[in-house]
């Protein structure tokens, strides 16, 4: 058996794997299918300030190797994830990530203040959401609004924070750095690349919203180059996500530069997918000589 603990932002998992927000709700769903326990720790539903009921369906399409999603972060507002989903959570023996969102920077630091003083282990912020008072642009497109974003919720928070970057920017090296100044303990990438789908008798779009996030093994090539170019370039670890579907993946995307693993679009087609995970990167590393998993982080020999 390897020492599966590693560390990410300071926290300690007890194993690497972590399953992504909005794909594993608040676990509540999974409680009868194993232990939760046995995850590294949970990055739950994004939650926003105030309750959200999400965009119109259809707002999910399979894709080949992957899924197209618009979900538009429906859920039920910080009150009660604190009230009703965090005591259950914080009974599992699990790490807790509070994935939050906001649509201003002051709104951001209002809910990272909320958690303050909460069972949650980190906060993991969402910059991939549009900011109404930057003409709606997403945070996490713009070096000066991601850094200022950070920033803010940084002073506000007491929590270890690491901050989610999306894929949909000409530079993902520029925007980790802006964040890493910003005060970010931790990045975590890759959120989902921007996609469309058109039904041809139709010739509607297949979401009501006509476009939406893809994700799934598709992108997984996406990731492990985005981890990589920002392990490379950050002094803060990386928390490595996008398509990882096996144990063969998450070293995969370890060895770029990952110090934990989040999995999302694989838990809808197999929701043992992440305790599977656990256990391959298990065997893996006693297959091969490896003592302790977060040895691999980093280890790729580039040309
Ligand atoms: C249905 C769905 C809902 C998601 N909701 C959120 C969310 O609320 N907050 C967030 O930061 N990312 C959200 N994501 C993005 C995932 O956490 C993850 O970054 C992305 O899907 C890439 O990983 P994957 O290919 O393993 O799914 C969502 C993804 C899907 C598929």
């Amino acid at each position: 058996m390897a020492d599966l603990r590693v560390t990410l932002a300071g926290v300690e998992f007890k194993n690497p794997v972590i399953p992504a927000s909005g794909t594993y709700g608040y676990g509540r769903e999974y409680e009868c299918l194993y232990p939760l326990s046995r995850l590294g720790g949970i990055s739950v539903k994004g939650t926003t300030l105030h309750e959200r009921g999400g965009n119109i369906p259809p707002r999910i399409a399979e894709t080949p190797c992957g899924m197209l999603n618009s979900v538009g972060l429906q859920n039920g507002g910080a009150e009660k994830f604190i009230k009703y989903e965090l005591p259950n959570l914080a009974a599992k023996d699990t790490r807790i990530i509070a994935n939050i969102a906001g649509s201003t920077v002051e709104e951001c630091a209002e809910l990272a203040a909320m958690l303050n003083g909460t069972a949650v282990d980190m906060i993991e912020l969402n910059i991939s959401c549009p900011n109404v008072k930057q003409g709606g642009a997403a945070f996490g497109t713009d070096c000066t609004v991601a850094g200022a974003v950070t920033k803010a919720v940084r002073e506000a928070s007491d929590k270890p924070l690491m901050v989610k970057l999306s894929p949909n920017v000409t530079s993902i090296v520029d925007i980790a750095k802006s964040v890493e100044a910003g005060g970010a303990d931790a990045v975590s990438l890759i959120n989902t690349l921007l996609g469309m789908r058109i039904d041809i008798k139709t010739r509607r779009p297949v979401l009501h919203n006509n476009v939406g996030g893809l994700s799934g093994p598709a992108v997984f090539p996406v990731a492990v180059r985005m981890v990589w170019q920002v392990a490379n370039a950050v002094r803060i670890p990386v928390c490595g996500m996008g398509g990882v579907s096996t144990a063969e993946d998450a070293i995969e995307i370890m060895m770029a530069g990952a110090s934990a693993v989040q999995v999302g679009a694989a838990i809808f087609r197999d929701p043992y997918a992440p305790v599977k995970i656990i256990d391959g990167i298990n065997e893996w590393c006693d297959q091969n000589g490896v003592k302790s998993v977060s040895e691999i982080v980093g280890t790729v020999k580039p040309y």
